[in-house]
């Protein structure tokens, strides 16, 4: 007996370690997946691999939009190239492929497809683009669907590009864990089969007249085994639910295209301005509040056009509050400026800074114009502005959940925690991101680490306990935890 009792308790501890690897597997396998989409959006940004929209924008720019109207949808010299693939789809993939890159070759070998166009739109040629790769050519159709899907205009400006790419490379593992699963059920039962049979000879040996070998439906549906997958069921489910919940919500490392290309480097790194000239509210409110523009404008009234950019990310700004670079003045009334009049004037000072720097405005100037100025407003408007006109809207990075109350002033002011203990070395990072995790561990841990600089601080002179345990030698520290930072209320509604 005490042997039969023996095999059952290493049968369990079998059936942990094996429900432990799976729990752990899929941990592996998740991280694989997110080091996999990491590489996927890094291959996406180096341009292979991956479709890359940006690519397939400027390809399609550079090639194809002096011929095909840049909406997709209204024909040009050339046909509205949106839906082309559904148009292509009773052909082989490469046909379409071969048509952009010689289409007068297939018009004379009479592909179908081809001829009809020809029918169509005959004697007017399109040129060839044998330069053109297939990785090329494919960014140039993602560019294209996205553009007449309206998943470009959909697309939230802190909603990058590439993560569309990175999505789609996500390697499945549901295949994995689903076999994994079917292994170990198999195992289990062949354990308890060899279990049940050991059982049985034991009894036979001990001269058990009432001994008989175990069936396997008897094996199966033996209250252990029941009550262990029910078990299994609910630590998975659990782990699972678990794991999600937390992980709702955060988002450490979250690093959002912003309507505006503004760089911490150049700002708070290259140009020393001080964290608090623009997010004054950290040291005196809850908030630390994202700088309005007027803010902006103490320097770029007179910086108006930019080392790196030049005129095409600085104009947002100006276009935002209505003011006339050119002119150095702002606009009256421009709340009610149509979006044809304002078209005017920034295009005008995009266009003035491009022949002072260039002689004079030729073609490339006039795509640089059309460009940035599609640029101004895409960043602007989103489904909820419709008008240039207003505050730019920045993608919020950190969002603590409702019922936390998290203040700056707090921290900053009577704490005297710097920003960087927080939100990391924010002025080395072109693109800002979320660099703590903001979970409530987070949170614990730094309160029952810190010690509050008590002695010259004029916000604890009301602890007078503590200060006579400091003048009396009994206690040598005051941690925030000592002063309350771990009571639920003082953090929660
Ligand atoms: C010089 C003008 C011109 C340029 C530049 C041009 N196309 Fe065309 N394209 C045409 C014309 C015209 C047609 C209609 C067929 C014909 O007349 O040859 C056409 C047809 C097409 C079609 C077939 C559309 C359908 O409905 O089946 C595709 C696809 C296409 N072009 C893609 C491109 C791409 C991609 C580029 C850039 C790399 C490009 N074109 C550049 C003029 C042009
Ligand atoms: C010239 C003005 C300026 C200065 C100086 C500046 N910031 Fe910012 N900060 C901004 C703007 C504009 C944004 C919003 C755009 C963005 O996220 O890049 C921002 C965003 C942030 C965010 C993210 C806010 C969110 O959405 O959650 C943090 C955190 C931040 N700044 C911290 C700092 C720190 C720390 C410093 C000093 C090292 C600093 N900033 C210096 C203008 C500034
Ligand atoms: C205290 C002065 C100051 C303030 C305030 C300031 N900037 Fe700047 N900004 C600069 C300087 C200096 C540069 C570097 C110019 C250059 O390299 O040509 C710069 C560069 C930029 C650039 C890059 C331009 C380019 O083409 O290279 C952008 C975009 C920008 N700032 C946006 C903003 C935004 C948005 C704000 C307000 C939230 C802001 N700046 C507030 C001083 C300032
Ligand atoms: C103790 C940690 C801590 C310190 C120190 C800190 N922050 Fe924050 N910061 C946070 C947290 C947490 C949030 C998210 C708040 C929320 O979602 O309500 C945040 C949010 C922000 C935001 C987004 C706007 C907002 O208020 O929600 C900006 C901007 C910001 N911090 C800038 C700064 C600057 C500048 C400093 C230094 C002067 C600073 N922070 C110091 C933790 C800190
Ligand atoms: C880097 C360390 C650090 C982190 C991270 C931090 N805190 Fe604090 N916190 C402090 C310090 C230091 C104080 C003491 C300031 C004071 O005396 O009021 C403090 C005080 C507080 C207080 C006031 C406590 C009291 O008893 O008066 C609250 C509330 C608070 N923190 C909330 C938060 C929340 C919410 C988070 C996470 C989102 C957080 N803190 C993250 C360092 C931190
Ligand atoms: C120092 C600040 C702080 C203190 C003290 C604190 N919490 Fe939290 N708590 C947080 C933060 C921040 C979150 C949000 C975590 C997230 O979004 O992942 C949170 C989340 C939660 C949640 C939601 C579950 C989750 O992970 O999102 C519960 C429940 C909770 N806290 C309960 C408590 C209780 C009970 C106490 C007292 C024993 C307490 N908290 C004390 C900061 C604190």
């Amino acid at each position: 007996m005490i042997y039969k009792q023996l095999m059952s308790r290493i049968l369990l501890l079998l059936f942990f370690a094996l429900s432990a690897t799976v729990v752990v597997a899929q941990e592996e396998a998740n991280a694989q997946a997110d080091e996999s989409a990491a590489e996927a959006e890094a291959s996406a940004d180096a341009g292979e691999g991956a479709v890359s929209i940006e690519e397939g924008k400027t390809l399609f720019r550079n090639y194809c939009a002096t011929c095909h109207a840049k909406n997709m949808k209204d024909d040009l010299t050339g046909p509205a190239l949106g839906g082309v693939e559904e148009r292509w789809s009773d052909y082989p993939e490469e046909d379409l492929y071969r048509w952009i890159r010689q289409s007068q070759a297939m018009i004379e070998e009479g592909h179908p497809r081809a001829v009809e166009l020809w029918d169509e739109w005959g004697p007017t040629v399109m040129n060839n683009f044998l330069n053109l790769s297939d990785q090329e050519i494919a960014n140039i159709l993602g560019y294209i669907d996205a553009v007449y899907t309206g998943a470009l205009d959909k697309k939230k400006p802190g909603e990058a590009t590439v993560d569309v790419a990175a999505v789609q490379e996500k390697p499945n593992n549901t295949p994995l864990f689903i076999a994994l699963a079917v292994i170990l059920g198999v195992l289990a039962v062949v354990l308890a089969r060899i279990v049940a049979n050991l059982n049985y000879m034991l009894q036979v040996k001990e001269g058990d007249e009432s001994a008989r070998r175990k069936s396997l439906v008897e094996i199966l549906t033996s209250k252990g085994l029941i009550a262990f997958v029910i078990f299994a069921l609910v630590v998975l489910g659990g782990y699972t639910t678990v794991n999600n919940a937390i992980m709702l919500g955060r988002q450490q490392g979250y690093a959002p295209e912003q309507p505006i290309k503004f760089s911490h480097k150049t700002h708070a790194g290259l140009q020393k301005i001080d964290c608090q000239y623009c997010h004054d509210g950290a040291r005196r409110s809850k908030h630390s509040v994202i700088p309005a523009a007027n803010t902006c404008m103490n320097c770029h009234r007179a910086i108006k056009v930019g080392s790196k950019y030049g005129t095409g990310e600085l104009t947002k700004i100006y276009a935002s509050l209505g003011y006339d670079p050119s002119s150095d003045t702002y606009i009256e009334d421009y709340d009610n400026m149509s979006r044809e009049e304002i078209e005017k004037v920034y295009k005008k000072w995009i266009a003035d800074t491009y022949v002072k720097e260039n002689g004079s405005l030729d073609s490339d100037g006039e795509e640089l114009i059309d460009e940035q100025w599609e640029g101004i407003v895409t960043s602007l408007t989103n489904e909820n502005k419709q008008q240039i006109q207003g505050p730019i809207e920045w993608v919020r990075i950190h969002n603590l959940p409702d019922h936390v109350y998290f203040n700056h002033a707090q921290h900053v002011s009577v704490g005297e925690v710097e920003c960087q203990t927080c939100h990391g070395p924010m002025q080395e990072w072109e693109v800002a991101k979320q660099h703590s995790p903001l979970s409530m561990g987070w949170c614990i841990n730094c309160h029952r680490q810190t010690e509050v600089q008590f002695e010259d601080n004029e916000y604890y002179k009301s602890y007078t306990g503590y200060h006579e345990e400091i003048a009396s030698g009994e206690r040598d520290k005051v941690t925030v935890e000592d002063i309350g930072g771990l009571e639920c209320q003082k953090c929660h509604y």
